[in-house]
């Protein structure tokens, strides 16, 4: 039954803070995430979203946990991941964040104009390495040249079943657009290509394909 599947999925960006004003991030608007978690619901699947900072609704029926950090993020899918059937990291996550977070804003007279960073943790990579072979643990390549390649690379890297290849240099498409194209690999190599549609269109693609 599907009610019995629970279904973890990230989405959106996160934010870096510098000072508490300014922050590091990316232009991810959460719509494919969130079409995702629509669309597992639909289905009669539990999902829980985890979420970084959107302007979206969350889908009715859909329990979710709104983070700012990869950090944040990074504690939450580590302590839900556990009694996941099938987890879907959407989210674009930063890959670094300033070594220090400043307390008060910082002046423009007085600020260096240089701002020292240091990674995140690799949410994805440490999913992958505590998954167990009951769990389907998927992956979104954002790629602007060697899309197959770098996916196929991913797939190893991180462990994963299933990668979402997002072509990110493509107008019209992906971030903030409410369209999409996607083209997904296994670590089988399959590949299967869904053209150009919107993304809840897309996304219950994807989850024919996963469930
Ligand atoms: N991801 C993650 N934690 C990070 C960075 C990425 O969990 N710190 C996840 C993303 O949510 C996505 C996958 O890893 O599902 C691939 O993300 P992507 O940005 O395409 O690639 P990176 O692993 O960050 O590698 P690169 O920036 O070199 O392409």
């Amino acid at each position: 039954m599907k009610s019995d599947i629970q279904c973890l999925i990230s989405a959106g960006p996160t934010r870096e803070w510098i000072d508490p004003v300014r922050f590091i991030s990316n232009p991810s608007s959460g719509k494919m995430g969130y079409a995702l978690a629509h669309a597992a619901h639909n289905l009669g699947i539990k999902v829980t979203l985890v979420s970084g900072p959107v302007n979206l609704k969350v889908p009715d029926g859909v329990c979710s946990i709104m983070v700012e950090t990869a950090q944040e993020m990074n504690d939450a899918m580590q302590e839900l991941f556990e009694k996941t059937d099938v987890t879907i990291m959407s989210a674009a996550v930063c890959d670094h964040r300033p070594q220090i977070k400043h307390t008060q804003k910082l002046k423009k007279n007085r600020q260096s104009s240089y701002i020292q960073l240091e990674a995140n943790p690799d949410i994805l990579e440490s999913l992958g390495k505590r998954k167990k072979s009951s769990q389907v643990l998927v992956g979104f390549a954002a790629e602007t040249e060697n899309h197959l390649a770098n996916a196929m690379t991913k797939i190893r890297k991180k462990n994963l079943d299933w990668i979402a290849l997002n072509d990110v240099s493509s107008r019209g498409l992906g971030f903030q657009s409410d369209f999409n194209a996607i083209t997904m690999l296994s670590k089988d190599e399959e590949t299967v290509i869904f053209d150009r549609d919107t993304k809840l269109v897309i996304a219950s693609r994807i989850l024919k394909l996963l469930f």
